[in-house]
């Protein structure tokens, strides 16, 4: 029980992240860059946002006009529901507000409006923010944002890291257009998966490689649980965060690009890829796809199936190639066609680890020994060793 609590209350602390203010103008620009009004009359709902910390607020706030909004909804989530293991104390804004009720604060979550110059300054942007308490604690999931979602037109947050999957799916189920935050391995789960597939989901523009920085509540910063990925920038705390993408169903430009790409004998001859250039191309042991360790190394004559790494995704141009599966256990779209439970866990020493082959299945595997790493093995000798997740591709005929 007390492992239980522990746990949730770490889970909660890993939620409570804030998106830089750069990063979040840096992606929302490059769609404004491709569609100048793409946000013209619209409303945004902004569910996991309080202002006092939500730079999401405060930039969309501060766009207002320049972005032609029609109204900005943001909504918070309250303290009670987020189990943090923190002693909270309702901030000035809120306590020097006519509108506090102290009862209120802890229990409800609040939201948050903004559609004119309410305060008669001549512009619209933060200042005109008007806020009430919700009626209930403004998780995202409750017929009351339900119905805000519903009046919008575009949602747009970084939700909670450990409800990304439910977060999809309640933005698919709204029908909603979106931008949200999210981990590239999100890209593997089953309930993200088959949108990409279907070319209703892709990632956004502004992060394709490293790590991002993202601030961290001082109430919650423990000065004893400071680790490698903590970061201290004149007297904030942040944390470092690997893997971050933007994932959204909005146009942008880069979806559009056309990958240079060479000829399968081109590749072989000019690869600057040690394992292509003089070899070629290793069809896989157990799927009917060639294996293709980089994206640029993708060959623009091939005709059949390929499976690439799920960084592929940050290059991805759904008029160019079509993806037509993922190599999981589950097993989307293209079907593993042999099985390994026959065979055995190896080291490179040659000593047997005592698992099973069966934990390989569905895994794209090659042919042969490794140069590093376990394999596998069966009575004949016969060896096998698995690679990362691929995603299966074809190329688009022009
Ligand atoms: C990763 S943080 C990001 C905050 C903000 N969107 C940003 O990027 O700066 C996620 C936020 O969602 C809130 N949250 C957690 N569970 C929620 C839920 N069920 N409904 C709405 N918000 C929730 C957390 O308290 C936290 O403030």
């Amino acid at each position: 029980m007390a492992t239980d609590v522990l746990h949730s209350a770490k889970k909660a602390r890993n939620d409570e992240f804030y998106t830089q203010y750069v990063d979040i103008q840096k992606e929302v620009n490059a769609y404004v860059e491709y569609n100048p009004n793409i946000f013209k009359d619209k409303t945004i709902l902004l569910p996991c946002d309080d202002p006092e910390w939500s730079n999401f607020t405060k930039f969309f706030a501060q766009n207002f006009q320049s972005f032609g909004l029609k109204k900005l909804i943001s909504t918070s989530y309250a303290y009670n529901s987020k189990n943090l293991d923190y002693e909270w104390q309702p901030t000035l804004f809120e306590t020097s507000d006519p509108r506090f009720e102290i009862d209120k604060s802890k229990s409800k979550g609040k939201i948050f409006t903004l559609t004119a110059d309410e305060n008669k300054d001549g512009k619209i942007n933060i200042d005109d923010l008007q806020w009430k308490y919700l009626e209930g604690d403004g998780d995202f999931r409750s017929q009351e944002i339900k119905k805000l979602c519903e009046e919008a037109d575009i949602i747009i947050t970084n939700p909670p890291f450990s409800l990304f999957r439910e977060f999809i799916l309640w933005l698919f189920e709204n029908n909603k257009k979106f931008l949200i935050l999210g981990n590239l391995n999100a890209v593997k789960y089953s309930e993200v998966y088959p949108f990409i597939e279907s070319k209703r989901l892709w990632l956004g523009v502004s992060i394709t490689s490293g790590d991002r920085l993202f601030g961290i509540p001082d109430e919650l910063y423990d000065p004893k649980k400071v680790g490698a990925r903590d970061v201290v920038i004149e007297g904030k705390h942040y944390i470092s965060v690997v893997g971050v993408r933007w994932f959204t169903n909005l146009e942008h430009g880069r979806l559009h690009e056309k990958r240079t790409l060479m000829t399968e004998a081109d590749n072989i001859k000019f690869s600057k890829h040690k394992e292509i250039k003089g070899i070629g191309y290793q069809k896989y042991d157990n799927y009917d796809a060639i294996e293709v360790p980089y994206v640029d190394a993708i060959p623009s004559d091939y005709e059949g199936i390929m499976g690439v790494p799920i960084s592929f995704m940050d290059k991805y141009n759904p008029n160019q190639f079509e993806i037509v599966g993922l190599s999981m256990r589950a097993g989307f779209g293209l079907k593993s066609n042999k099985f390994y439970d026959e065979y055995k866990e190896i080291q490179q020493n040659g000593k047997l680890t005592g698992s099973s082959g069966k934990k390989t299945n569905g895994n794209p595997m090659l042919k042969g020994k490794p140069n590093k790493g376990n394999y596998y093995i069966n009575e004949n000798g016969e060896c096998a060793y698995s690679l990362y997740d691929r995603f299966f591709i074809k190329l688009i005929k022009d």
